[in-house]
């Protein structure tokens, strides 16, 4: 019954929509109907308003009014008001007419933009099992879930707090919620490493919009890059001086993801495995002279670097020989001192013991 009775009302007004405008309404024409406000910006569900002033000059009888696929209309004199209590139609452009003496029909738009801030938001990496490579490049996508009207949405993807780049807007013209799929490509380098992604969907309505532009962000994502091990400090050969007992540290600290393996080799061709980036020696010997090689080495790849180490004799071993030739020449010569000076006393003892006889 009640369907019956709203194609009753639905038809006639419908067919009256299609006579004015495809009867050519003049939108040119000098007393044009006069909106307030002159366009609107409503969401979807909200209630919403206008005011039509007609005709201050002329107008035929009650030729004149406002038609919409929505709302009620009220005459106040040449003033009628067009209210929605909630707003429930995607295209509702408004129309306000009126007819002279001669049958010409004078009309004006009221542009209404229905939107829907997007009901979700959300960002992946297009086929991405895993974690990415350095250099590699992917690419990010950010679905916007049942938003109106798509011609005013930006989508905006960050890393960080950085904006990476808006993807181009969408040209539509349609007027219903849409779910659209915005992407960028990005190339990420070991500095990205951890960083989160995310993409926020924002409605920009313009002027007549709310104070705040619908905004929907969407979760993070949490970049895993994977790089080859890069070295710390230089890769040129370091040239390491070191005296002979005493301490030998090398370090061939890099960074790499999945964390390395380094593997040192030592001047005698020994090789050591290690999750060590330091190389410590604490008691050097005569043969930690030469050439020390770190290789560093994860599933993506290896760097190396070479220490030349130069050992030098100890000092004090030096000091201690002096002393020990030192005291062994002293000791030395003082005992060829004494050795002589007996020698001498005996020769004496003999010629006095030889006196002895011949007092005999
Ligand atoms: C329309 O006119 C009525 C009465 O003149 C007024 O109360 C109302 O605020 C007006 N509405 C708009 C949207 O201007
Ligand atoms: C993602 O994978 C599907 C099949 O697994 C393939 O058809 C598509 O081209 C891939 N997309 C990109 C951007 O590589
Ligand atoms: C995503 O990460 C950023 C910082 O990188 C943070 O400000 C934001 O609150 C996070 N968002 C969510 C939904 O966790
Ligand atoms: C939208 O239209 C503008 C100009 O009218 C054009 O430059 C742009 O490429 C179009 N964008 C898309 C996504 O079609
Ligand atoms: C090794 O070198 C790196 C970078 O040059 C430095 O950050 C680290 O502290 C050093 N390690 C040691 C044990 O000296
Ligand atoms: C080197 O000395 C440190 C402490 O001074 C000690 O912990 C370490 O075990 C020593 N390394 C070797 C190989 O003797
Ligand atoms: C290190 O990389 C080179 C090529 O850059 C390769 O030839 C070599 O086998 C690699 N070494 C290791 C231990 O992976």
């Amino acid at each position: 019954m009640m369907l019956l009775w709203c194609l009753f009302l639905m038809v006639p007004m419908m067919s009256f929509l299609r006579d004015v405008r495809v009867s050519s309404c003049d939108t040119t024409c000098a007393d044009k109907p006069v909106f307030t406000p002159s366009s609107l910006v409503v969401k979807f569900g909200d209630p919403t308003s206008a005011n039509c002033s007609v005709c201050e000059l002329a107008c035929v009888n009650n030729q004149y009014g406002v038609e919409s696929p929505a709302g009620v209309t009220r005459k106040d004199g040449t003033t009628i008001s067009w209210t929605v209590d909630s707003l429930t139609e995607w295209s509702v452009s408004s129309l306000c007419f009126y007819s002279d003496d001669a049958g010409h029909q004078c009309c004006t738009f009221l542009p209404v933009t229905v939107y829907q801030p997007p009901q979700k938001v959300s960002i992946s990496v297009v086929n991405l099992t895993g974690p990415m490579l350095e250099g590699r490049q992917y690419t990010l996508q950010c679905t916007v879930e049942h938003v109106a009207p798509v011609k005013d949405l930006r989508v905006t993807f960050y890393r960080g707090q950085t904006a990476l780049g808006q993807p181009q807007s969408i040209n539509s013209t349609g007027t219903k919620p849409v779910t659209q799929i915005f992407s960028v490509d990005i190339s990420p380098g070991r500095g990205e490493d951890g960083a989160q992604y995310w993409c926020e969907a924002k409605l920009e309505l313009g002027p007549e919009g709310p104070k705040l532009p619908p905004v929907e962000t969407s979760q993070n994502i949490t970049a895993t890059v994977h790089y080859q091990p890069h070295l710390e400090g230089s890769s040129h050969p370091d040239t390491i001086r070191v005296r002979e007992g005493e301490l030998l540290r090398l370090n061939c600290s890099a960074v790499a993801n999945p964390p390395p393996t380094y593997t040192w080799t030592y001047p005698s061709g020994r090789r050591e495995a290690s999750h060590a980036d330091v190389l410590t020696i604490n008691s050097t010997t005569v043969s930690d002279g030469g050439k020390f090689t770190c290789s560093v080495v994860n599933l993506l790849g290896n760097v190396t670097k070479e220490f030349d180490v130069e050992l030098q004799a100890n000092p004090t071993g030096i000091i201690i020989g002096v002393v020990v030739v030192v005291v062994f020449v002293i000791v030395a010569s003082g005992l060829v001192a004494y050795y002589c000076y007996r020698q001498k006393r005996m020769g004496g003892s003999n010629t006095l013991h030889s006196a002895v006889p011949t007092e005999d």
